[in-house]
């Protein structure tokens, strides 16, 4: 079983491979650009880290598999709503379970500080749709041409849960 708990500074250096890692890998799943944050500091991770209650996923030899992310907003109208932002699971920890185990610790975490939780997701992206179906978002728009990567425009789904 992993064990899941909120990055703290100390994981800045595991974040930012495993970050870096998924936009890597992933370029169409984010809406962040590999060499944009390839470019940041350390400083530039810690901030994210602490500033945007980044949760990891722990295997048993302390590896870190998983990662999500709840951004609130500061402003008095929108802090009701949250982002889930972030998710990315290494090959080694899908299939597994790990990645619902995930969300739904952020979805408890973000229960008790917002009304409501959305999210981008590629329409392309059938595993991370059949997630996040599993664990109660719905899809309420799609937004055409959200992302341009190398010329080629890319749709993006918005999924929100209400609590
Ligand atoms: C998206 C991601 C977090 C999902 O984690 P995962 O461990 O691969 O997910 P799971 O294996 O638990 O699959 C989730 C569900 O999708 C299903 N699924 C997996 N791959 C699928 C596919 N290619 N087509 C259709 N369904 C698929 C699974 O069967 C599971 O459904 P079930 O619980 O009803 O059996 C992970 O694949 C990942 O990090 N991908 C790269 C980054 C990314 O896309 N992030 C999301 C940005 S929105």
């Amino acid at each position: 079983m992993p064990s899941i708990r909120r990055l703290t500074e100390v994981d800045t250096h595991a974040f930012r491979e495993i970050r870096l890692e998924g936009l890597q890998l992933h370029p169409s799943a984010f809406g962040a650009d590999y060499e944009d944050e390839r470019a940041q500091p350390d400083a530039w991770f810690r901030a994210r880290v602490i500033d945007h209650a980044v949760f990891g996923a722990f295997l048993d030899n302390g590896s870190l598999a998983g990662v999500a992310g709840l951004m609130v907003p500061t402003g008095a109208k929108m802090k009701h709503k949250g982002t889930l932002w972030g998710m990315y699971v290494r090959p080694v920890a899908r299939g597994t379970g790990l990645a619902a185990a995930l969300v739904l610790e952020i979805i408890d975490y973000a229960k008790t500080r917002v009304e409501e939780l959305t999210l981008h997701c590629s329409p392309d992206n059938a595993a991370a749709i059949r997630l996040y179906e599993a664990v109660g978002f719905s899809v309420y728009a799609t937004e055409p041409r959200a992302l341009k990567i190398d010329g080629i425009y890319f749709d993006s789904l918005l999924m929100t849960k209400r609590f």
